[in-house]
């Protein structure tokens, strides 16, 4: 997609990826619709001057926010969704109350998915349209100490390629990215700490959302971003004993960074 011809609803735009992303595609020539709960933060994103940009706070799990986003993005003419908003769930299964798993779930999966079924007839109805769903590296290789928060992405990456599938007949595109761990406010001093202690990459937001605006640009329909967690997911795809065996090895560091500081959603 052109994106000087782009009119984005961009949903997590008050995050860290999302900031970054509302910046560059501001300056590549997009018109964008930035959505966040935190109408504070939404206000504080530094945009390019001369660029056409609306904010709305809003919430998103609940039938009321997706309906005050569709409206808004009805009278914006969108012809593109980045649905970027998301939470993450670190802890282990057992130990997480039903309330954060459900959130996790609502967040990272039904959120973005009931938005895209909100905002379908609008896109539609463009002569070129764009959905982008910002996934996980653990939609394709599933992590201990984050199963709702991998079955969410996983989800996520099932829709994407449903959707895409469903809309091949239609103006409408599907991207999927899977990005590896970030540094945003989303990963808690847990999660950065067992990142450290696994020696996992963590990428800085600005690279990812340059990755993600050419992927726009040059019209992807599915990328991981970083290596080796592409190889991994790919392998978790033929071989999953083999990522088992693997991850079994790291359960004890996995779980000592879980029960030592637990996540506080
Ligand atoms: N950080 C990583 O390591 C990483 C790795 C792979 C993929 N990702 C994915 O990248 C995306 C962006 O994450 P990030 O790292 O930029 O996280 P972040 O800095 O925590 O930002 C999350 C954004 O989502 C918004 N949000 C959360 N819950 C919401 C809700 N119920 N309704 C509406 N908006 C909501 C937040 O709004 P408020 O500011 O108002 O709270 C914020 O704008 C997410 O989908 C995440 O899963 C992140």
């Amino acid at each position: 997609m052109r994106l000087t011809d782009a009119r984005i609803v961009l949903t997590g735009a008050s995050g860290g990826l999302g900031a970054a992303l509302a910046s560059q595609l501001a300056r590549a020539g997009a018109a964008v619709l930035l959505s966040g709960r935190d109408g504070g933060r939404l206000a504080r994103i530094a945009m390019p001057a001369g660029c056409e940009y609306h904010t709305l706070a809003t919430e998103l799990t609940t039938e009321e926010g997706v309906a005050r986003l569709t409206a808004a993005a009805r009278e914006f003419r969108a012809n593109a969704l980045i649905n970027n908003a998301g939470v993450g769930g670190f802890g282990l299964l057992e130990e997480q109350d039903w309330g954060t798993v459900e959130h996790v779930i609502a967040t990272n999966l039904s959120a973005p998915v009931r938005l895209t079924q909100a905002l379908l007839p609008l896109l539609r109805a463009q002569r070129s349209a764009l959905v982008v769903n910002i996934g996980s590296a653990f939609g394709s290789l599933p992590f201990a100490g984050f199963a709702a928060y991998s079955a969410a992405k996983g989800g996520l990456h099932a829709f994407s390629q449903a959707l895409r599938r469903e809309l091949a007949d239609s103006s409408v595109r599907v991207l999927h990215v899977s990005p590896r761990a970030i540094d945003t406010p989303l990963n808690s001093p847990a999660v950065r700490a067992l990142n450290h202690a696994l020696g996992n990459a963590s990428d800085r937001p600005e690279a990812v959302a340059r990755r993600i605006v050419r992927m726009i640009e040059r019209g992807a329909v599915e990328r991981h971003i970083g290596f080796p967690e592409r190889l991994f997911a790919w392998l978790n795809g033929v071989a999953p004993g083999l990522i088992d065996q693997g991850l079994r090895g790291k359960l004890p560091t996995i779980k000592q960074h879980a029960r030592s500081r637990r996540d506080g959603l």
